[in-house]
């Protein structure tokens, strides 16, 4: 089985050749932890912000959308708390002078104590074979037990001193004698804070200039215009405004290609509901993400909920869902009760009110609000690397092909002239102009045709459609799905809905 490490490598490779992700100003050496969406990428991407447009927005009739605006009135993250407290725990090394969160440093530490632990278990298992007991063994082997209760004392430590000393995780990382990742050097400083907003200016001259941030997440535009949208749409509580856009944040650790960006898209939901109901809907929505997210059929075993225990000073209930990414389970997706913690804070620094009126109760109210919240890099992570797969045929030679949910594939199918002369390629540039209205369709006559279905294969394009001499005869092509290599014969005028059914954001959204 190839290395976790070598999967992701692979994906990252695969990302680049096929014009799906750049890394950004490459000819300059590319700037960290920031990427450009090419060719084939910027579809995809397009294509899962609108599968979640259209579960989130069109098919609730009590959800509306909102595009605000990145830059807004500082005080709006005053009253967020992202200027006192949006923070990483940063610490220096002395001698290199490089720069590290300090909760990572004992996150990646402890993690190889874990995976030693799993080292063992992975051995037991082959020699056991089908008689292994993973749970009696994890109990009852020393060695295990050693590095697992090892392994949870440090992280426990590190959540403690996280919360309450950051003197406490220096001090972890002293008597672990953790050293820098790239110098061997145990030299460090103490551990401190680290705000994560970038800082821009607005105005013209110097004197007059106004601090600005570049938004670290799309929720605030949400929450100031919540009175804007609940008036305007003569909205009734409860009910979600969304919203899909760019947010920026100083990450210090920026690794594992778009999994941790500087520059990155949110897609966030936000919805209000009558204080005292925010239990019942935070219950409802993270069942309904989890749907959305198990309809695109990545498979039910990679995704799991992480039900937070230590909350953010404004929630009173969180939790991820995680999902199994090429370097294991990591947040995807965020669903939070963030009680009325907002727009109260908005209301005190603004001085005005955000209330609601509720006519069947026939008060006034702050409500409350339930977030749930995806990063749409991530999100393409997640359904570009596990859809990437190496399979060896049955005459054992290998392809690569991207099984992407044909819903989201970036071009839906390719229309290949069998050869480049008698009127084929003026037969299948007929049919490009046909499905082009409904699809986006793509044309390959360049090398042999089986090298043209390898191709297409690893750029995901669920059908290609070969034009041969029989359809000058009778109007048929053949169709070939890309996950079963099958081929099939149909008259052209059928291939309209042949793809529409496979492709359809109805019939993907109806599995939910
Ligand atoms: N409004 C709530 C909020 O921003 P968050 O957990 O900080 O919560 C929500 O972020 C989601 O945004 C995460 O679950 C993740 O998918 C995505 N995200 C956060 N930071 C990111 C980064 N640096 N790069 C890529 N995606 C990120």
């Amino acid at each position: 089985m190839a290395k976790q490490e070598d999967i992701f490598k692979n994906v990252v490779s695969h990302a680049k050749e096929y014009g799906f992700i750049f890394p950004s100003s490459e000819v300059y050496d590319g700037l960290s932890a920031v990427y450009d969406y090419a060719q084939n990428g910027v579809e995809l991407k397009k294509n899962i912000r609108e599968y979640w447009w259209k579960s989130m927005v069109q098919m609730n009739d009590n959800i509306v959308g909102l595009d605000a605006a990145i830059l807004m009135h500082p005080t709006t993250w005053k009253a967020s708390g992202h200027v006192d407290a949006f923070n990483d725990p940063l610490i220096d090394n002395k001698d290199s002078k490089k720069r590290y969160r300090a909760d990572v440093l004992v996150e990646d530490f402890a993690e190889k104590i874990n995976q030693k632990a799993q080292k063992e278990i992975e051995k037991a298992r082959a020699r056991f074979g089908d008689a292994f007991n993973e749970e009696e063994f994890v109990t009852t082997n020393a060695r295990v037990v050693e590095y697992l209760s090892k392994y949870k004392e440090i992280l426990s430590r590190l959540a403690k001193g996280m919360t309450d000393d950051l003197q406490d995780v220096k001090a972890l990382i002293d008597e672990l004698e953790i050293a820098d990742p790239e110098t061997g050097s145990k030299n460090w400083t103490d551990v401190k804070q680290f705000n994560l907003m970038f800082g821009t200016k607005l105005g013209a001259s110097a004197d007059s200039a106004m601090d600005l941030y570049l938004r670290p997440e799309t929720a605030q535009g949400i929450f100031v215009n919540f009175l804007n949208v609940q008036k305007s749409g003569r909205m009734k509580v409860p009910f979600g405004i969304a919203q899909t856009g760019k947010a920026f944040r100083n990450e210090i650790v920026a690794r594992q290609f778009i999994f941790r960006m500087r520059e990155f898209e949110q897609m966030e939901m936000q919805f209000f509901v009558r204080p005292g109901e925010e239990m019942q809907w935070y219950h409802h929505w993270k069942e309904a993400r989890l749907k959305w997210h198990l309809s695109l059929g990545l498979g039910k075993e990679n995704y799991r909920f992480h039900d937070h225990e230590k909350l953010a000073h404004y929630a009173n209930a969180a939790a991820d869902i995680e999902f199994n990414f090429p370097f294991g389970f990591k947040e995807l997706e965020g669903i939070h009760s963030r009680t009325d913690f907002d727009l109260k804070a908005h209301e005190q620094y603004s001085g005005r009110k955000l209330q609601y009126f509720d006519p069947e109760l026939n008060e006034n109210y702050v409500p409350y609000v339930v977030e749930t919240s995806v990063g749409l890099d991530r999100m393409f992570l997640a359904v570009f690397a596990t859809s990437l797969q190496e399979e060896v045929l049955e005459d054992g030679s290998t392809r690569t092909v991207l099984k992407l949910p044909a819903v989201l594939a970036p071009t839906k199918a390719a229309v290949l002239p069998l050869v480049k002369k008698d009127g084929l390629p003026d037969i299948a540039k007929k049919i490009i102009e046909d499905l082009k209205w409904d699809f986006n369709v793509a044309y390959d006559e360049k090398d042999a045709v089986g090298r043209r279905y390898r191709r297409q294969d690893a750029l995901g394009t669920p059908f290609c459609i070969t034009v041969d001499h029989q359809t000058i005869e009778d109007e048929t092509v053949t169709i070939r799905h890309r996950d079963t290599m099958k081929q099939d014969r149909v008259k052209i005028s059928e291939l309209k809905d042949i793809i529409e059914n496979e492709v359809s954001m109805k019939n993907w959204l109806m599995k939910m």
